[in-house]
């Protein structure tokens, strides 16, 4: 088979899949066509359209639990610690809009695995304009940008119907996407059934961010441990952004929408203070945030979003 987008050809031709079946792949004039149910797929000069064209059912293998089963596999957030045998990269040598946000810092990228071969693949899902691809590249792997829209991404397609074959990825990928797609827990197992067993996955999800670019299903610390559980992942980390509140959030995503967003960070940092010396305990001393529900400490419950490192179990 070779895929039409000579560019991308080497890198996509093992483990690009129909969306809608899982079938093989194989040139059909300038398309794809697939062997499986005979779906036709474009390809052009620089870009794969994998994205699924007609309806298909999904069955999940969801797993409900006794309560005293669920209450033990909570985790409180904690602050991201730096991997020191990890990737030492700073985000802010790149660009500042990559730490901006609910976006990385060092502690997360030490988590990146690292490829010194240049032989694995990672799978940025929901890619954008691909601001992080030049720090995604330090781990030494093969990028695959992928995205449900845009002239971006190597790849267009959907979360929710992956258009790659099983075990295609080292490293999994996902800056503040999951919220945005339609059924999260469908997209959090395909990202599981394209990682190789071993393979890491890491990313950011949205908490008390006012609503954007058609998110949908913003979601709590326990809410994100349920997605990584029930698709099958372990989770190694989770940490409730600190530089990122919802007020921060609320403000520079728009409560004010006539003044600027410095403007709207400027009034956000002259109320942070309040709230840090109100929940002063809370931070300076992880103990005191024991007295608060798990998932409910701070910051957890005023953040603007989480930040997770999670592995499929080899
Ligand atoms: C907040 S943006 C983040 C973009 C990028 N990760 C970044 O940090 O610059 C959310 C992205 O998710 C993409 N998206 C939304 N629903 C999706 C889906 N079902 N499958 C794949 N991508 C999706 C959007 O097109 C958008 O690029
Ligand atoms: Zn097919």
């Amino acid at each position: 088979m070779a895929v039409p987008t000579q560019a991308l050809a080497p890198l996509l031709e093992p483990i690009v899949a129909c969306p809608r079946c899982g079938g093989g792949l194989g040139p059909d004039g300038g398309a794809l066509a697939c062997e499986g149910c005979d779906e036709r797929y474009p390809a052009g000069e620089r870009q794969l359209d994998l994205r699924l064209r007609r309806e298909k059912a999904v069955s999940l293998p969801f797993r409900v639990r006794p309560l005293d089963a669920v209450a033990s596999r909570r985790r409180r957030p904690r602050p991201l610690p730096l991997n020191p045998s990890g990737l030492q990269v700073d985000p802010t040598a790149y660009a500042g809009r990559l730490t901006s946000g609910n976006g990385l810092t060092r502690e997360l990228v030490s988590w990146f695995p690292r490829d010194p071969s240049g032989e694995r693949v990672l799978l940025d899902m929901g890619c954008g304009d691909r601001r992080v691809e030049p720090v995604l590249r330090q781990t030494g792997m093969r990028y695959v940008g992928m995205d449900i829209d845009g002239s971006e991404p190597d790849v267009l397609g959907i979360g929710e119907a992956l258009p790659f074959r099983d075990g295609s990825f080292d490293f999994a990928f996902t800056l503040s996407v999951v919220p945005h797609t339609t059924e999260p827990a469908v997209v959090m197992r395909e990202l599981f059934r394209v990682l190789k067993p071993g393979g890491r996955f890491i990313g950011t999800m949205e908490f008390l961010e006012p609503c954007h670019m058609q998110s949908r299903h913003h979601v709590t610390a326990l809410g994100v441990q349920d997605w990584l559980d029930t698709a099958g992942f372990e989770l190694l980390h989770l940490e409730a952004n600190r530089r990122w509140l919802g007020l921060d959030a609320l403000l520079q995503m728009g409560f004010f929408p006539r003044l600027s967003w410095e403007t709207n960070g400027r009034i956000a940092r002259a109320l942070d203070p309040l709230h840090r010396l109100q929940a002063r305990r809370s931070y300076a001393d992880p103990a005191a945030n024991e007295r608060y529900p798990v998932g409910e400490g701070f910051p957890e419950r005023i953040t603007g979003g989480f930040r997770f490192v999670a592995d499929r179990p080899a």
